[in-house]
């Protein structure tokens, strides 16, 4: 311990008197460098008990850290003191330190992957406003005031009115609104996505969110059935997870389509068994297809024939299909995330690992 004190009295002695960038750079070389003493001392440690080894490991390391720190202040010292000519003299080929390189959040990373996989069928990528007005979000989609059916969708409303048409302000709660805005504008046929935020006032659970992402899938022309749906739908999935994967519609309601169904797939956590083996091996419940098996990814159907009649076009001249992704859905089941709130909470570790 002593010899570690009269280091530290030596070293800072040697850092003060150095008058230039390259004696200092020796110093840290003679101390600090992987053949310095400080390194030394730390692999001769190995002989000592474990204590000691602890106790004076703890300061040798505390030792570096204190030295870097002042090579690290004396270097700046000496480098302002410096003329242009002689900083430029610095040697510019000498390796620079690597930044560190951030990437996209998964849920962009899916959002991108899932728009692309849709362009390359021809859908355009269309965006809506985040707040909407009560029109858009429920009555032009078939969701009159008094209708029970808004309960659907917990919503967060917003204490202000719209000043266009004096209407509600709310968050939208999905992104069917876009539908509206896009057929009100645009006349068939027509193939959009719609990816975006959406909010609902509701508590959160492994499955749940009270912010998530969907993307909005439409398809308009004169001859559109649920077979072509279940097409594009099979070709969309076979592209995103890169194999085979069973999925399957059931009967559904949604005020804005008719017939309408949810679109389910085989929960890819569990294999589709409804299980999972714990840490300890043993068999516990799927925490993300709760047993069935079965994990609920969209909402879709028909468009009903009042939506099309609120956007100002012929129910007997058109007919199409739309549907509701959750963005979230998809991505714990590529990346067998078991939690989707996971994905909002900014945790770093997390983060990292795609
Ligand atoms: C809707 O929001 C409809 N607008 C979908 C739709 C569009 C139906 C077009 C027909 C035609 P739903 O509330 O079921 O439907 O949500 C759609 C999808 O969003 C769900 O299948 C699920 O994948 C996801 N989702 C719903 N609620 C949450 C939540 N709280 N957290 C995360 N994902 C959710």
């Amino acid at each position: 311990m002593n010899s570690i004190k009269s280091l530290k009295i030596k070293v800072k002695k040697e850092i003060k008197r150095a008058q230039s960038l390259k004696e200092l750079n020796l110093i840290f070389k003679k101390y600090l460098g992987k053949k310095g003493e400080l390194s030394l001392i730390l692999r001769s440690l190995k002989t000592l008990s474990l204590k000691e080894r602890k106790k004076i490991g703890k300061e040798v390391n505390a030792l570096k850290d204190f030295l870097e720190k002042e090579i690290e202040k004396k270097a700046q010292k000496l480098y302002s003191t410096l003329s242009v000519e002689e900083s430029e003299r610095i040697d510019v080929t000498v390796p620079g330190k690597k930044p560190s390189l951030g990437h996209l959040h998964p849920l962009t990373q899916i959002k991108r992957k899932v728009m692309s996989i849709f362009q390359g069928m021809g859908f355009d990528v269309i965006e809506g406003p985040e707040i909407e007005n009560e029109w858009y979000n429920f009555d032009a989609l078939n969701i009159p005031k008094d209708h029970p059916a808004r309960d659907l969708w917990d919503t967060l409303w917003i204490n202000q009115k719209s000043k266009v048409k004096n209407q509600k302000l709310l968050l939208r709660t999905h992104t069917s609104p876009v539908q509206i805005r896009y057929m009100e504008k645009h006349n068939p046929p027509l193939r959009i996505i719609v990816p975006g935020k959406v909010f609902r006032h509701e508590a959160t659970d492994p499955t749940h969110e009270f912010q998530f992402y969907q993307v909005e899938g439409l398809m308009v022309d004169k001859d559109v059935s649920v077979s072509h749906f279940k097409a594009i739908i099979g070709k969309f999935f076979e592209n995103f997870f890169q194999r085979e994967l069973k999925f399957r519609l059931r009967p559904d309601f949604f005020p804005f389509t008719e017939p309408s169904f949810d679109v389910a797939i085989s929960c890819l956590i569990c294999n589709g068994k409804g299980f999972i083996l714990d840490e300890q091996g043993k068999s516990k419940t799927c925490p993300v297809c709760k047993k069935s098996g079965w994990l609920e990814v969209a909402g879709a159907g028909m468009v009903h024939p009042n939506v099309f009649s609120a956007c100002g076009l012929n129910p007997t001249e058109w007919q199409g299909w739309a549907f509701g992704f959750g963005l979230e859905r998809l991505a714990m089941i590529k990346f067998k995330i078991d939690d989707v709130r996971l994905f909002h909470c900014g945790d770093l570790r997390f983060l990292q690992q795609f």
